[in-house]
């Protein structure tokens, strides 16, 4: 393990910024001025700028207005603040929407959107290609150079599709690289289900509400088509750049879990992965469940890269308000949020945005400026004491976790799972699930990736695979592989049902993750909201496992082939049938849990689990419940971050490392007494995990 290179050589230790819109205050030059001296005061080292200044920079077609942002550039230059230059294309002009039609989006109902909003545009109109590549190059050839420029930050939250007739014909076109033939396009789709044999490729068209939209291969395919389009188009954009400064990194900023875009598509365009945040802090009496949710896209957004550090592009200082409810960060809760985006690999805290907007929709949210327009509010206290906090522990910038587990979260699974018709169509509750075993691991404070079904698992000791609907061809010889080597794999009901293309197994489920399973799964039980079964483990089992815990929504109907029991169901006319086996195959064990069972059960079984496979926790010490411990680690140091997402203090007890306080709480007598909300940087020498023991 050693520290990966930081964003750009130019810069030193974490970033920490917003986005800046000078193009809306290009009148009051006080206030721009302003800028730079509460920048400097909260600590602030970085802005994205430009992300929706198209009509500012190109007020008229061909007509271009550079000095504006030559000025604001040289000033942050001038005064040691970055940027990540932004090419506009997430929102255009008028006068383009007037002069060129084709430009604007198509929706699904095949009608074409009227100029407005942002993020409506065509992904393949060769027009809006050619303007932005236009922008784009006319952007680098000015600015790819300038001192302040650390990076691009392409476009803005890629999204949505479009249904237009260019887009018809490129989705027959990709559809054509992909099957050669339509006799491989109806076999894959299977269309000879209600006489949807096509007969010719103009035959084909997206799916649509009015039209088509029952084909499971072919809207798997569409929104495959979708991401490949946007990858595409992110291409086009940077090309120009690359042209001119092919030094200069590249990222666009993704939407978590966002489920219209397969991100992992876009790894070998990007030189950086980042994300925008927001969560729904304080929905709940605690921030746990917002905490993990967040906590498993921050390593999400990690694993995309590889497990280089990636950019937290855009969270909120304060509010937003465009979430149902606008709740104020409780005191301490920023810094907390921030922190944990930190300790998850990012090497930097951005914000949406620097200084609240005058007007429009996005007036009320939160920024780091408020109207008021000075410093003295408790959001800008909020952020200078980040942007201090930044500073203190600044050589963790460039370090990342050294992980042992991965839980599979799939984007082509998810969407086939989502359209799948059946089991239970009110719900199957893909992210949820894959939610609640990240959150096992998230208790037990056990580092973790959260990687798709053809990333390398050899690296890992523990792959956890909640409902491995679609099985993609070669990845149950890569777990059969992983197992065999001596690797641990746990999967769940509703696993190995359908192929690549949607299409079921034959030969009994699930499929061909059979015999590395050691199952046959027979039949599944959906339940009706609020109703239940129980599972029981069986005595002396090899994990030692006891009691019995509720099972919901999904019960399997397995039979143990090669595998043992080790828990069974308690009621219904499935009772004392299995509902939770291990497989040793060859080096390596496979466990399936064949039902939906309460967060008590992930905890209990996950320990034991973890345990097994030798799998070593940031602290070697029980977490109180709220509290999460992560790492980063260059080789020679750890860096230990311990983070109480409760509003009550938490005790944890450090195990028998020598442990060197760096930010907050100081450790006294072997633990750490963490304030509500509370946190504790704390540094120690890196012990390989697995050779660790205390
Ligand atoms: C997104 C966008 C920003 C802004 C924020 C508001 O993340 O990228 O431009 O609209 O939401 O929360
Ligand atoms: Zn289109």
């Amino acid at each position: 393990m050693a520290r990966y290179p930081l964003i750009n050589p130019k810069v030193k230790g974490f970033l920490h910024g917003g986005d800046y819109n000078p193009e809306q205050w290009l009148d009051r030059p006080d206030i721009l001025a302003e800028d730079i001296r509460l920048m400097k005061q909260a600590q602030c080292n970085v802005v994205s700028i430009g992300i929706f200044a198209w009509a500012a920079l190109e007020p008229e077609e061909g007509v271009y207005r550079f000095e504006w942002l030559d000025d604001v550039l040289n000033r942050l230059a001038a005064n040691g603040i970055f940027a990540l230059l932004a090419t506009p294309s997430g929102a255009r002009p008028a006068w383009m929407s007037a002069k060129y039609p084709e430009v604007l989006r198509v929706e699904a109902n095949r009608q074409r959107n009227l100029h407005g909003q942002r993020h409506n545009h065509c992904p393949t109109s060769p027009i809006y290609r050619n303007k932005v590549r236009e922008m784009n190059h006319r952007l680098a050839e000015r600015y790819a150079h300038h001192p302040a420029v650390i990076g691009w930050h392409v476009s803005n939250e890629y999204g949505g599709e479009c249904h237009c007739p260019l887009c018809q014909d490129a989705f027959r076109a990709w559809l054509k690289q992909r099957y050669g033939s339509l006799e491989r396009l109806n076999q894959a789709w299977w269309t000879a289900f209600w006489s949807h044999t096509y007969t010719a490729w103009s035959q084909i068209e997206s799916p649509a509400p009015h039209g088509e939209n029952h084909i499971h291969g072919m809207n798997l395919d569409w929104k495959r088509f979708v991401t490949a389009q946007t990858v595409d188009f992110c291409r086009n954009e940077i090309e120009p750049l690359k042209q001119i400064n092919p030094d200069l990194p590249v990222t666009t900023n993704f939407m978590g879990t966002y489920p219209g875009l397969d991100y992992w598509q876009f790894r070998d365009v990007l030189d950086v992965i980042s994300w925008d945040s927001y969560p729904l802090w304080h929905r709940e009496s605690t921030l746990i469940g917002e905490a993990v949710r967040t906590a498993m896209i921050h390593d999400l957004n990690r694993s995309l890269g590889g497990g280089q550090p990636f950019l937290l592009m855009e969270s909120t200082p304060s509010v937003t308000n465009w979430q149902p409810i606008s709740k104020l960060k409780r005191p301490g809760v920023h810094l907390l949020t921030s922190l944990q985006a930190i300790a998850h690999g990012a090497d930097s805290v951005q914000y949406f945005q620097w200084r609240k907007s005058r007007g429009s929709c996005e007036k009320l949210h939160g920024a780091v400026v408020d109207h008021a327009g000075h410093a003295n509010t408790r959001t800008f206290r909020d952020v200078s004491e980040v942007g201090d906090m930044l500073q203190k522990i600044s050589e963790i910038a460039g370090t990342s976790p050294e992980v042992q587990a991965a839980v599979i979260l799939d984007w082509e699974n998810r969407w086939a799972i989502e359209d799948a018709k059946g089991p239970r169509n009110t719900g199957m509750h893909y992210e949820r699930t894959v939610i609640s075993h990240y959150r096992a691991l998230w208790e037990l404070g056990i580092p973790t990736d959260v990687i798709n079904m053809d990333c390398d698992f050899s690296r890992y000791k523990l792959v956890i695979a909640p409902m491995l609907y679609m099985v993609r061809p070669g990845v149950a010889d890569r777990l059969r592989a992983f197992v065999q080597g001596g690797g641990t794999f746990v999967a769940t009901y509703w696993s190995g049902v359908a192929d690549e293309n949607d299409l079921c197994f034959l030969g009994g489920f699930p499929g061909p993750l059979r015999d590395i399973l050691g199952i046959w799964s027979e039949e599944i039980d959906a339940l009706y909201d609020g109703e239940s079964n129980r599972v029981e483990c069986c005595p002396g089992n090899i994990l030692h496992l006891s009691g019995s815990y509720k099972a919901f929504e999904l019960c399997e109907l397995i039979h143990a082939e090669t595998a043992d029991v080790l828990a069974t169901y308690q009621e219904d006319f499935y009772a004392s049938r299995p509902a939770v086996t291990v497989n040793q195959y060859g080096e390596g064990v496979a466990y399936y849990v064949a039902a939906r069972l309460e967060d008590a059960f992930q905890h209990a079984f996950f320990q034991a689990v973890v345990q097994a496979s030798g799998i070593e926790p940031v602290v070697r010490s029980q977490l109180p419940a709220g509290v999460s411990a992560q790492v980063r680690t260059d080789g020679a140091l750890d860096y230990v971050f311990l983070m109480n997402f409760t509003p009550v203090k938490a005790s944890v007890q450090l195990d028998n490392r020598v442990y060197e306080p760096l930010f907050g709480t100081v450790p006294e007598n072997g633990h750490v007494v963490l304030p509500g909300y509370g946190v504790s940087v704390l540094k120690r020498p890196h012990i390989a995990s697995a050779s660790y023991s205390s």
